[in-house]
């Protein structure tokens, strides 16, 4: 039996081994992926896309295709703003998925909220949402630790706070607007500053 598990546990590592293999980086790709971020992504984002600087959101770990969907965004004008619109104005299209590959296989530095934790009204909205405003759990969608679901949902967990209140801000006044069906708009229309504020902090601190 044991023999049967360590054999089945030995195609899984090669199953894995292929699976990875086959979506990571060539070589000529990942140096052409490091060359633009160090010309042009580094001092917002830093190499490994764990920025330091609170209003730039951490890359890293972050799903492959969100990353890939946000930067197109950027560049057709759907997504909004205008830094991040220079950046990628001379990007190809083959340069935004690696971009996207590339930061998806960095971890996520990982970060401490500050008065959100077990018990707060930021665990509550994450966990269970607001029943009386009809505001669904982030959970739902984001996963139980915010890891969310490659290609769906994007990651929340350990960004810094400060950026995810903004986007949802953004979401509020619908100057962000490159959410699917609006679901986004929708669930931050709904929630008062002080809650934005409870439910960016205790997604801050998530592991
Ligand atoms: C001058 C600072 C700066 C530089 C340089 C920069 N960014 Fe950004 N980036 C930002 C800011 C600020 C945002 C948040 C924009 C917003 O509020 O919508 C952002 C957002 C993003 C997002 C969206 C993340 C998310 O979670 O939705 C991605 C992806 C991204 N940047 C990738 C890059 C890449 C790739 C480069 C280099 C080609 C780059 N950025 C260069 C500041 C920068
Ligand atoms: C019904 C599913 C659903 C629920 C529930 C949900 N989200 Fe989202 N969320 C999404 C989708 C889809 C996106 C991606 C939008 C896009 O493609 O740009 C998103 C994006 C986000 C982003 C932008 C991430 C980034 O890196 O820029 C934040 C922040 C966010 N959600 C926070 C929350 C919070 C907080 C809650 C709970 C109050 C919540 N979401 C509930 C589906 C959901």
């Amino acid at each position: 039996m044991i023999r049967i598990f360590q054999f089945t546990g030995l195609i899984f590592t090669f199953l894995s081994f292929v699976v990875s293999a086959e979506i990571s980086l060539s070589k000529t790709e990942l140096a052409s992926t490091k060359k633009i971020i160090n010309n042009l992504c580094i001092a917002c984002h830093a190499i490994d896309g764990n920025s330091l600087i609170p209003v730039n959101p951490k890359l890293g770990g972050q799903h492959a295709a969100y990353i890939t969907k946000q930067l197109k965004n950027f560049k057709s004008g759907l997504r909004e703003n205008a830094v991040m619109a220079g950046m990628v104005a001379n990007l190809t299209e083959k340069d935004m998925i690696n971009l996207g590959q590339y930061f998806s296989e960095q971890d996520i530095l990982l970060s401490l909220s500050e008065k959100n934790g077990i018990g707060s009204l930021g665990e509550e909205i994450f966990r269970a949402g607001l029943k009386s405003k009809g505001v669904a759990a982030c959970a739902s969608c984001h996963g139980p630790s915010g890891h969310g679901i490659p290609d769906k949902y994007p990651r929340l967990n350990a960004q810094h706070s400060q950026y995810t209140l903004s986007q949802l801000n953004s979401f509020r006044l619908e100057l962000r607007k490159n959410d699917p069906d609006s679901v986004m708009r929708t669930i931050a229309q709904k929630l008062t500053e002080k809650e934005m504020q409870a439910v960016s902090d205790y997604i801050q601190g998530l592991r």
